[in-house]
């Protein structure tokens, strides 16, 4: 089936009427359906599905062994998200076996498909949980601890789900059969609009990291305290949106942005008792995020003070530059017969794997230049050509 036709399939799973486009998160209703969507559809096709101590999932053509050829993504968005971030890598990945299927291919090499849990964060908190997890990047007691706004913890969601928290941690068995990690993805910027190309390799991810910052004052009335009388931790956590803008924007390449912001207890005649917000922040250069990000927090402190009010700064995740691999870009550009390489600013499992593994990235033209919101797109012709370039890479690695 085409990676456009499978896309349809799930086009009504975890639409979010509220926000627009689709709210999917790990071990919700919505993810846990698109993950059995995934093992009928790696059933369909005569693939042996199993899914890891961390609750990603894995669909084997052949038996399970060491130097395996590995494709594929993520199901879950961010809140009111597109349909492609994620999803188009796994549907390309199904639609690539069928292509290979067609072609009569049998790999020489093992083979399997594979989806990651949570890339996005969305409710956890951390991005890539499942590739973290997996490394052992990320420390288990911690990944069980985390909740999402609800007070659910990992481990609580895990458990209602059918997986066992306490199996989470490194699984040096599973990244052992990884060969090489090639991810396709929508583009989620401008790059290949502006190169005229439906698909590019990746060439590297810039350093990022999430940071949040706990503000805590005085909760109170709106009406009778008096402005000399407040602590109002709106007002410190208002010059930290306003010092990441100015930081970012002085410092080259740089970005910063806070895209969630929670007063407690939230009401318009209510003065908070606390907020918290979250910084996302990425600048190219091991070392330079965490420059940026203390410029910020001191701005944070300042203002905290000056309002009588507490702050705490948290880094929830970081992640160095990645290169992706050369030889394997090299490989696949040949293949492609010549393909723009693409730096990018946002994150990937293949980002993590690529410390570990051999790992590629192919990106599919957007044409609106728009992602992690409903407007995100890749046209049909660019998502079925996408998958062929998929398994035509495919074939050269695993024949
Ligand atoms: C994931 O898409 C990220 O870059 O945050
Ligand atoms: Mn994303
Ligand atoms: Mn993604």
């Amino acid at each position: 089936m085409s990676a456009v036709k499978l896309l349809a399939e799930i086009a009504d799973v975890g639409k979010d009427s509220g926000r627009g486009g689709y709210s999917r998160h790990v071990f919700d209703a919505a993810e846990l359906e698109l993950r059995q969507w995934f093992i009928e559809q790696a059933g369909l096709r005569g693939l042996a599905v199993r899914t890891d101590r961390n609750g990603n999932i894995w669909a084997w053509w052949g038996r399970p062994a060491r130097g395996a050829v590995v494709t594929g993504s993520h199901l879950d968005s961010v809140p009111g998200g597109g349909a492609f971030d994620g999803p188009l890598g796994v549907a390309s990945a199904l639609a690539a076996v069928d292509i290979l299927h067609a072609r009569g291919f049998s790999p020489t090499k093992p083979f399997a498909l594979v989806v990651f849990a949570e890339e996005e964060g969305g409710r956890f908190g951390v991005p890539c949980l499942g590739s973290r997890l997996l490394t052992g990047a990320l420390d288990p007691d911690r990944a069980r601890g985390l909740h999402d706004t609800a007070g659910i913890t990992l481990a609580e969601a895990a458990a209602k789900a059918g997986r066992d928290p306490a199996n989470f941690g490194a699984d040096p068995e599973s990244l052992a059969l990884i060969g090489c990690f090639i991810e396709l993805h929508v583009e989620q910027g401008r790059g290949l609009i502006d190169m005229d190309s439906p698909v590019a390799t990746g060439s590297s991810i810039i350093a990022h990291g999430r940071y949040r910052f706990s503000f805590s004052g005085q909760g109170n009335h709106a009406g009778t305290t008096l402005i000399a009388d407040r602590n109002d931790p709106m007002l410190p956590a208002a010059a930290v949106i306003a010092a990441a803008r100015h930081a970012a924007a002085a410092t080259s390449d740089a970005r910063a942005t806070v895209g969630r912001l929670v007063p407690v207890p939230g009401g318009t005649n209510v003065i908070a008792s606390t907020v918290e917000l979250w910084l996302d922040a990425r600048v190219p250069g091991n070392g330079r995020t965490a420059t940026l990000v203390e410029d910020i927090a001191e701005v944070a402190r300042t203002a905290a003070a000056e309002e009588g009010c507490e702050v705490t700064v948290t880094q929830e995740s970081y992640s160095d530059d990645v290169v992706f691999d050369e030889v394997l870009r090299n490989r696949m550009d040949q293949v492609l017969g010549g393909v723009p390489a693409l730096p990018t600013g946002a994150g990937h499992d293949a980002g993590i794997l690529a410390a570990h593994v051999p790992t590629g990235m192919l990106y599919v033209r957007n044409p609106t230049g728009i992602s992690h919101a409903p407007a995100e797109y890749a046209e049909p012709i660019d998502v079925d050509f996408g998958a062929v370039s998929l398994a035509h890479v495919l074939e050269e690695l695993a024949g």
